[in-house]
């Protein structure tokens, strides 16, 4: 097979040396994006009378055709060819003649790689941004159902206030609409388009950029030719967008492993999304939850690759620049098939109220609402703290709850604790009294739940 650019060399490419550099067997995946970058191309090429009109033609047919062919099966990528450029290029010289090889007129492989990635990403990039929303409703729906579940909340994995279960899922929908935000953003700079920069300095040929832009439906134009054959900082972007995304599900999946052991039980996994033991027969794992932990070790490892590579190129394209595709092609199939997990795994966990309102008694975790209650009546929150603090090691000592204790042994502590202190020492009182802009009391939550709807 003779390559594109054999014409300089004497000797042919050793083996060793063609499978070192081939990237085909995985930037093949890019081809649908080639041949679309392509078809423009020679549309501008001929608009411009670079080319004949009819000789565009001819080349639009045969790319047709060679998409056709590998999108049933039928294409042979070779490695010979390095990468799903030079595959298509010299497939279509193959099909339609010498009038083939006018395709690469004023083009690159530098600007046309960098098209192919922008044009993947930015369908990829908001095909994760559907799935961040749509696990975002599934959460909200979830949540809307447990506004009145009340649960322990956690400082330090300690128990520290009760909150409903609902403001917990809330949580995490805040997490993924700013997920959701990063992953919009990113779109502005992903949405550029770098073809027409040619290898790095343009081109002597009347190209017209403008037209490729609309053509190719890019918001921007690469303003600098040396630039946007160098610039892989919407890939880096997007990967630290999606590293953001992975920590944020990975602490999810870490509190659905905690939530399922025996000595939480806040959840129950259903069978059919949960894994046995080959040897334990009672075993029921949460395999799942645990990869997609997990899996943020690829994520986040994509990302650094991206940033190392890059930290030390000289300006412009370099070949190292190859090695960007499979960090990226791997995240991007991570955090599809993360958030899909989710969305059908949500739906379908057990929520034991049982277990969560057992978890309420002990834990002192009303000792704020006791001090709050000081506070109304006058103390200074320091000494609030201080006559609570004692309380509850009061109450410590007789292996009793707070709402236990009698009038007489709290007015012990502080005079200013009257009969009403029973008000404040019952859990739905507690919630209900949290009203504070963004607390878990049922009216501000219905109100988050209200505003996350119309936002999401
Ligand atoms: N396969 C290459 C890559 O992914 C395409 C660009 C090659 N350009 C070059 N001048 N060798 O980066």
């Amino acid at each position: 097979m003779k390559k594109p650019w054999a014409g300089r060399f004497k000797e042919k490419t050793a083996d060793i040396v063609e499978d070192f550099t081939e990237s085909v067997s995985f930037d093949w995946r890019l081809w649908p994006y080639d041949v679309e970058g392509s078809i423009a191309h020679a549309r501008m090429l001929a608009r411009q009378s670079i080319i004949k009109r009819d000789e565009a033609n001819t080349i639009i047919e045969g790319l047709r055709e060679i998409a056709g062919e590998i999108a049933s099966g039928r294409f042979r990528w070779d490695r010979k060819l390095e990468d799903v450029h030079m595959n298509i290029e010299t497939a279509l010289i193959r099909k339609v003649g010498a009038v083939g090889g006018k395709l690469h007129t004023a083009r690159s492989r530098n600007d046309q790689v960098a098209l192919d990635t922008r044009l993947y990403l930015r369908e990829e990039s908001r095909a994760v941004t559907r799935l961040v929303t749509k696990f975002g409703k599934v959460l909200l729906r979830l949540a809307k159902k447990h506004i009145n579940t009340a649960m322990p909340g956690y400082t330090h994995l300690q128990r520290a206030q009760p909150v409903s279960f609902s403001h917990h899922l809330l949580a995490y929908v805040e997490m993924l609409q700013r997920d959701r935000e990063r992953l919009e953003d990113a779109m502005k700079r992903i949405n550029t388009l770098p073809l027409g920069a040619c290898a790095l300095a343009g081109t002597t040929l009347p190209t017209d950029r403008t037209y490729l832009a609309g053509l190719l439906k890019f918001e921007r134009i690469a303003e600098n030719s040396m630039d946007a054959v160098s610039d892989r900082d919407f890939v880096i972007e997007f990967l630290s967008a999606g590293a953001i995304l992975m920590m944020h599900l990975s602490r999810m999946a870490e509190e659905l492993v905690l939530w399922s052991t025996d000595e939480f039980s806040f959840v129950e996994l259903p069978d059919a999304y949960t894994t046995g033991s080959s040897i334990m027969p009672q075993k029921k794992n949460p395999d799942v939850a645990e990869l997609i932990r997990g899996k943020t070790g690829r994520v986040y490892g994509s990302l650094v690759s991206l940033l190392t590579i890059m930290k030390g190129l000289p300006l412009t394209y370099n070949r190292d620049m190859q090695e960007d595709k499979e960090p990226l092609f791997d995240t991007v199939d991570t955090l599809k098939g993360v958030l899909a997990m989710l969305v059908a795994l949500f739906p379908r966990i057990k929520v034991r109220k049982d277990r969560l309102e057992k978890a309420l008694h002990g834990g002192y975790m009303l000792a704020t609402d006791l001090a709050e209650y000081l506070v109304l009546r006058g103390l200074p929150f320091r000494d609030a703290h201080d006559a609570t603090g004692r309380i509850v090691r009061h109450a410590v000592e007789k292996g009793v709850a707070l709402r236990e204790l009698s009038l007489e042994e709290m007015r012990g502590f502080s005079p200013l604790i009257d009969e009403d202190v029973f008000e404040v020492l019952g859990v739905e009182d507690s919630l209900r009294r949290r009203k504070s802009r963004g607390g878990t009391s049922p009216d501000e939550v219905k109100r988050q739940i209200q505003r996350l709807e119309k936002s999401i």
